[in-house]
Parts: C-alpha cells; structure tokens; sequence
C-alpha cells in the first residue's frame, strides 16, 4: 500500500519506528519529515499529507505530533481527507470501519510505541464496512 507519514518534532521519534515497521511489511512509505528533532510546525506536515491524498499519490496517511491533537485538527480541514486520533486499537478498527478514515493520527507523547504499533497494525488491515456507514460519511463530507 502506498502510505504518506510526516510528524513534527513532537512525534519524530515514533515516526522512525513507524516507518520502520510500514517497510518491514512491505509497504511503499512516503516520508514528508520532519527529518530531526528540531521544532518546526505541525501544519506543514499534516498538509503534505492531505495533499497526497486529495491528489490519489497515497492511499492513506499517518501524521504523528506530541499529542496528535493538532494533527488531527489540521488534516480534517482537508475536504477529503477523514483524520482519526486514536489511542487504542479499538477505536482504530471502528474508525476504518465505520468512518472510513484516511489518515491515523497519534500521539508520541501519549501512547507508547508497542501500542502504536499495533494501534497501526490494525487500522491498516480494517476494511470499511460501507452500507449505512457510507451514507453518514457523505452527510458530512464535502463532495
Ligand atoms: C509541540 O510541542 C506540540 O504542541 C505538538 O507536537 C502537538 O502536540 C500539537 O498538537
């Protein structure tokens, strides 16, 4: 699957083993950055991301801040894109298969690296549901 991944300085860490775990499973990962520990600004990140995905060069993206809340607040200002923060792999598995979300975002600060792995692993191989589901996702979405 062709998979965007950025983060800022807050999320950085946990980027690099996201990405390591994406190749190792064989995955074609697009890294925007950043590409250091230095501060920079979340929004950057976030719209590189959604670019790639309004433009169909990824499937699905993953963004990475402290808390992932500024993240998730930047990339749903993208028309297409369905951004979930999540926490825990059950709401990872709901947000593919009832919101259809196209872009995962966590937090480096909040959960720790086993769990976003898996956290990761599961959203990655949830399929959408549709049906019932699709309606309510068009009820919101811009196009
Ligand atoms: C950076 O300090 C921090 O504000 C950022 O990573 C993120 O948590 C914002 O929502």
């Amino acid at each position: 699957m062709k998979i965007a991944i950025g983060s800022d300085h807050g999320g950085y860490l946990l980027k690099q083993t996201i990405v390591e775990q994406l190749t190792g499973l064989g995955h074609d990962v697009d890294d925007v950055g950043c590409f250091g520990p230095e501060s920079v600004n979340y929004p950057d990140y976030a719209r590189q991301v959604c670019e790639r995905i309004e433009e169909g060069r990824v499937e699905v993206g993953i963004l990475i801040c402290g808390t992932g809340l500024g993240m998730s607040m930047a990339a749903n200002r993208f028309p297409q894109v369905r951004a979930a923060l999540c926490h825990e792999p059950f709401s990872a598995r709901m947000s593919r298969e009832h919101n259809n979300a196209n872009v995962l975002c966590l937090g480096e600060r909040v959960t720790g690296s086993g769990l976003a792995k898996d956290i990761v692993a599961v959203w990655l191989t949830t399929p959408f549901a549709g049906g019932r589901h699709q309606q309510r996702i068009e009820q919101f979405s811009h196009c």
